[in-house]
């Protein structure tokens, strides 16, 4: 199925990632990108921005430049702008794939209202194996309830806005137990009912999350590594393919990951 796909933070880190695995994909098609208004790159050719070979093309400050002409809209701008870019998707009846991270409990709300209208499909991480990472952990929390402290490392880098990560929020959320430390804060004693998650920000690490059972005599150990952006940006992909064929909603790497097509 050929989809064609309009990117919203287009000249960021994984805007660009997406833009060129989407070149690389016979089935997707780039039709437009945006940036914000102030953006020096506005006017400037999407693929000239992203691997120096031109395209045709061009870097928007809106999204009405290119919105008809998309089936899906993915968003990796920044959390502060997703709503505005949800509410337009709604009102155009396009479904959208969020990639941004750090989403207050006001914009879940906002996702949870678009989604009536539109597909909308939010992931803090789109590598099909932190999916696998999640399910993994919760099999293990349900069978080490009470039994061990959990820890989740994550390792960004430097340029990451939000911490913890949403991945490292999201395995936690998955792992359904009695609380999370704030930051890396830990009581003492420390109780077994909550998880503590450690945030690290060094070099140009793409993202690494690991999930320590400490246990009595012995610690089980999930890690999970993102060698690339490229992995993020084959997920959105997939992403963008299954809201196409989706009804309004919203879904999450769970269900793709279980789609039974
Ligand atoms: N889900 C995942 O798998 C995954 C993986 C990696 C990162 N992320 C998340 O994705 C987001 C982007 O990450 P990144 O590393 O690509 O960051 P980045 O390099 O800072 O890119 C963000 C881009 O958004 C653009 N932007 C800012 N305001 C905008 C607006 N109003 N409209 C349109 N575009 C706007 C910025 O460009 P201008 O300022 O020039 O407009 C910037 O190029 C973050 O929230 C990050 O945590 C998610």
């Amino acid at each position: 199925m050929h989809v064609s796909i309009g990117i919203i933070g287009a000249t960021g880190k994984m805007g660009k990632a997406v833009l060129l695995a989407s070149l690389k994909d016979s089935n997707v098609k780039v039709v437009g990108g945006c940036a914000s208004s102030s953006s020096s790159e506005i006017g400037k050719d999407l693929g000239l921005l992203a691997n120096g070979q031109p395209l045709g093309i061009f870097l928007s400050p809106q999204l009405d430049a290119f919105v008809e002409q998309c089936d899906v809209l993915i968003d990796f701008s920044s959390a502060g702008v997703t709503p505005k870019y949800i509410q337009e998707a709604a009102r155009q009846g396009k479904p959208i794939v969020i990639g941004t991270t750090g989403h207050s409990a006001e914009t879940q709300l906002i996702f949870e209202t678009a989604a009536k209208q539109i597909p909308i499909l939010y992931a803090p991480n789109f590598s099909l194996g932190m999916a696998l990472c999640i399910e993994a952990a919760s099999f293990f929390a349900r069978h080490l309830k009470g039994a061990c402290h959990i820890d989740i490392l994550e390792t960004h880098h430097t340029q990451k806005k939000d911490a913890p990560s949403g991945s490292a929020l999201a395995i936690a959320k998955g792992l359904d137990f009695g609380g999370i430390y704030p930051g890396n804060v830990v009581e003492a004693p420390r109780s077994k009912e909550a998880i503590a998650i450690h945030s690290l920000r060094r070099g140009d690490v793409v993202g690494e999350h690991e999930v320590i059972f400490e246990c009595d005599g012995e610690r089980l150990t999930l890690k999970h590594q993102a060698l690339s952006r490229e992995t993020f940006a084959k997920g959105a992909l997939k992403a963008a393919k299954f809201l196409a064929r989706s009804s309004p909603g919203l879904y999450t790497m769970k269900d793709l990951l279980h789609e039974k097509r």
